[in-house]
């Protein structure tokens, strides 16, 4: 068994915190009944707020972050799992109050690992990750709530992000006419090769005056932006439609009112991948390795980096320049 290991610590200091690699043991490692060997994370808006001191997201310090992390077991006293075993783990306190996936190795609670589905590499379960995870549940709530291919257009806002990214693949690729909205004009190439057939601006979306009630143009739309985004595309779902809401990249709050709800029918889908139950996990894990499987993966894969690389990658996010998905090779 290794005696040290260098993994990415953010440390709280008397003015901020700061982030780096340092090097620990496996006693540094908090409780849990499962050790992983950390093959992959990735990098989500979410770690970039847990590494900020203004990001209100890590709730203990000296943290190890990476909200997820796909590995393989070391040693486990969890029935679920033994030696060998491939697995997942995403959401729960992963990375904010327990040491998550920047890290060669990691221990934790066998309740919140998932199996890797057959057919997937522990590599394209961190080009997914929690955005891909989130994507997913995204697309499988708004189908319960009666989205269908031939049903209209589906907005994806923030569509060059990593949720958006993934919600574009996997949307087109079973079928459904995605329109993307992005702030990055520059980026319509990159969204056309993802699948999306209409590519706006997210002023298109949100800009220009708005109203209780504007045109139907959406069937439905995955919004990991949030805000004024949200309350301006709400008015503009069309009759009986939905809305999987997962992020705040554009804000928090969300000025609205009823009538998109009482007199179109809209309903407001919530989605929230940190504490999803373990069968609905598992199953949204399941489909993302096969009906939900985005066309091409390494399409959405935009850089693999180092943990020491880190620094630079969460600033990206943090500042939203990141485009598709980071993975992080932690080994
Ligand atoms: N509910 C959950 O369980 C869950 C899970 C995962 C993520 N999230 C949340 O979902 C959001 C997206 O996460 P992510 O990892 O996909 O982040 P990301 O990769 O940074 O993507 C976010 C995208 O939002 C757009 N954006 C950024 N700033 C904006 C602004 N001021 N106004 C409007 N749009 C803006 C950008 O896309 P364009 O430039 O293309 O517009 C950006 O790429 C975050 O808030 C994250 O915390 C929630």
């Amino acid at each position: 068994m290794v005696s040290s290991f260098n993994a990415f610590l953010v440390r709280q200091e008397e003015n901020g915190v700061t982030a780096g690699m340092t090097t620990l043991a496996l006693d540094d490692l908090p409780a849990g009944d499962v050790l992983v060997e950390v093959h992959y994370s990735s990098v989500n808006y979410k770690d970039a707020l847990a590494c900020s001191p203004d990001g209100r997201v890590a709730r203990r310090y000296p943290l190890i972050p990476g909200i997820d992390l796909a590995g393989v077991v070391l040693s486990s006293a969890n029935p679920r799992f033994r030696e060998g075993d491939e697995v997942i783990a995403t959401g729960y306190e992963l990375g904010v109050s327990h040491a998550g996936g920047y890290s060669p190795y990691t221990r934790l609670p066998g309740d919140w690992l998932v199996p890797l589905p057959d057919g997937m590499t522990l590599k394209e379960a961190m080009i997914y990750g929690t955005a891909g995870f989130t994507a997913a549940l995204s697309v499988h709530r708004m189908e319960q709530c009666g989205i269908r291919p031939d049903g209209g257009k589906l907005l994806v806002t923030g569509a060059t992000g990593g949720v958006g990214s993934m919600a574009v693949s996997m949307l087109s690729r079973r079928g459904y006419e995605v329109t993307a909205s992005t702030g990055k004009a520059a980026e319509r190439d990159y969204l056309t090769m993802l699948g999306a057939r209409e590519i706006i601006s997210r002023d298109e979306v949100s800009g220009g005056e708005r109203k209780a009630l504007g045109k139907a143009r959406w069937q439905g739309a995955v919004d990991p932006v949030g805000g004024g985004t949200l309350a301006a595309l709400l008015s503009q779902i069309s009759y009986g439609g939905c809305v999987a809401v997962s992020g705040l990249t554009g804000g928090s709050a969300v000025e609205t009112t009823v009538f998109p709800f009482i007199l179109r029918g809209v309903s407001l889908l919530g989605i929230d991948s940190v504490y999803c139950p373990k069968d609905v996990r598992e199953e949204i894990w399941r489909r993302l390795a096969t009906d939900l499987r985005p066309r091409d993966p390494a399409l959405l894969l935009e850089r693999e980096i180092a943990l020491e690389e880190l620094p630079d990658a969460l600033a990206a996010i943090r500042g939203g320049q990141a485009r598709g998905r980071t993975v992080v090779k932690c080994r």
